[in-house]
């Protein structure tokens, strides 16, 4: 059996939600590797809209089972929430969602530490999602965190959260009367003990099914873009969200990988602060928003919209090695009579060959853009990739033959069925039916 890992490959919000929905029958697990509950992924199946923060998008199939990795950061407040929420749409967590021992936890004191950061960074804010993420990460990294196995054992929990409270104190003074350590011991130790079903070793029960023939679906949040290490550093979430990240965030070995797909609409979105060289401020891009859609699923911002930046995508898939790439969103270019396609950055008169690491330099690249002609017709709902205008067909190809990777699947619409799966006829060379032909259910 195979095991798949499905990455964004620009800011965010290229539609995983929707994509990892789709693939899921093919697999038993879907795992989430990093990120929390600053993700948000929108499914809708049969025009029923579902959101999912922290746990994976595969446990809207029934017979699924989902894990949570070591990797993510986990709010037991808000991982309650999600499983209430879901079951109150009709959908079981029970029995089938597993969540690692080993992952940190998120308290309210990291939500409060990363507003004060945010408000000391002024205008140079990073315009975070306010979910506690980066300051989970970094008690993580500073070896202080706590993580969801300390929530079953009292004394550790007692012992760590006033450790880290002490050194908290200084920084957030204005807490002190809204935070007690005695109550957040009680009030943690309990939602521990309510979610300790759920609670395993999650890189333990991910390789012995893989042993048994199961395979896995890595679920990626965020995009490449936003990676800690490969991303526009410091406009970035601070997790691995690259395929690398898939085997540290769960304890399956690369050697046990077979794919990763990459996500990317046919246009850019970012949320937040940070470099954009396609964006675009004028009517076009409110155009995109507005029939995208595009608003953030966690915190309703709207979302910044440009032009589709191959110098992005390309470099998402060198850092992925992706197999293949989805392009998502197609349908939202249906009514635009002009198009532009972003095929490099230009600095200081120079064409440059690799995506820069400095943001100082980003702001300054001016991108480079070919003009295609709009298809003007529409293409929302369509299935069979003849059926797509020949001008929407063109620019597909343009894209893959930019970023010189396979388009496997085009979205034209937020609806499972909304799909077109790319054929070896339609000229565009689909790597993902011959993968699931390899590996039949
Ligand atoms: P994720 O974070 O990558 O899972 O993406 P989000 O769910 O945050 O954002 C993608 C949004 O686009 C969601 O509202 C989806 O329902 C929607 N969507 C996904 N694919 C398509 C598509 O092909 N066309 C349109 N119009 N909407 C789509
Ligand atoms: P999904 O999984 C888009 C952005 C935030 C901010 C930066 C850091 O739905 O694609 P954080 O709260 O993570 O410290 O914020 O990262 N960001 C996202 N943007 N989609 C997401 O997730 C995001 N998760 C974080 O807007 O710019
Ligand atoms: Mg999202």
């Amino acid at each position: 059996m195979a095991n798949l890992i499905i990455v964004g490959a620009q800011w965010g919000d290229e539609g995983k939600g929707k994509i990892v929905d789709l693939f899921a029958d093919h697999f038993d697990i879907v795992a989430r590797y990093q990120g929390g509950h600053n993700a948000g992924h929108t499914v809708i199946i049969g025009g029923r809209r579902y959101v999912l923060h922290l746990i994976p998008s595969g446990i809207l199939h029934p017979q699924k089972m989902c894990a949570i990795g070591n990797g993510v950061v986990v709010d037991p407040v808000a991982l309650k929430q999600e499983i209430e929420d879901l079951a109150a749409a009709g959908i079981d967590c029970k029995g089938r969602l597993y969540v690692s021992n080993r992952a940190h936890v998120i308290f309210e004191y990291h939500r409060l530490v990363e507003m004060g950061d945010e408000k000391r960074r002024g205008e140079q804010r990073i315009g975070t999602t306010n979910r506690g993420i980066g300051p989970a990460y970094e008690d993580k990294m500073g070896r202080r965190g706590l993580r969801v196995c300390d929530l079953l054992n009292p004394e550790t929990l007692r012992l760590r959260l006033e450790e880290n409270w002490q050194a908290k104190q200084s920084f957030l003074a204005s807490m002190e009367d809204s935070w007690n350590v005695d109550e957040a011991c009680e009030a943690v130790g309990a939602l521990g003990k309510e979610l300790s079903e759920y609670i395993t070793d999650v890189g333990e029960f991910l390789n012995r099914s893989i042993d048994t023939g199961m395979s896995v679906l890595f679920e990626g949040a965020q995009g490449t873009l936003l990676d800690i290490d490969h991303g526009t550093y410091p406009f970035v979430s601070a997790s691995n969200s690259t395929a690398g990240g898939a085997c540290t965030g769960t304890g399956v070995s690369p050697t046990r990988i077979d794919g990763v797909v990459g996500i990317s609409k046919a246009y850019t979105t970012r949320v937040g602060g940070g470099p954009f060289p396609t964006e675009l401020l004028d009517d076009v891009g409110a155009q995109m928003r507005e029939r995208g859609q595009e608003y953030g699923a966690s915190t309703g911002r709207p979302r910044r919209c440009g032009w589709f930046d191959a110098a992005v995508v390309r470099y998402s898939c060198l850092i992925n090695h992706l197999d293949s790439l989805v392009i998502t969103k197609l349908d939202v270019l249906d009514e635009l009579p002009g198009i532009q396609i972003c095929t490099g950055y230009r600095y200081k008169g120079s064409l440059l060959r690799s995506f820069p690491p400095e943001i100082a330099v980003l702001d300054e690249c001016r991108p480079e853009y070919i003009a295609v002609k709009g298809w003007n017709q529409k293409t929302a709902g369509i299935q069979d990739f003849h059926e797509l205008p020949a001008l929407a067909q063109d620019y597909l190809k343009r894209l893959s033959d930019l970023v010189k990777t396979d388009i496997s699947i085009v979205s034209t619409g937020p609806d499972r069925e909304e799909t077109v799966i790319a054929s070896r006829h339609s000229g565009l060379e689909s790597w993902m039916p011959r993968f699931f032909d390899r590996f039949p259910r």
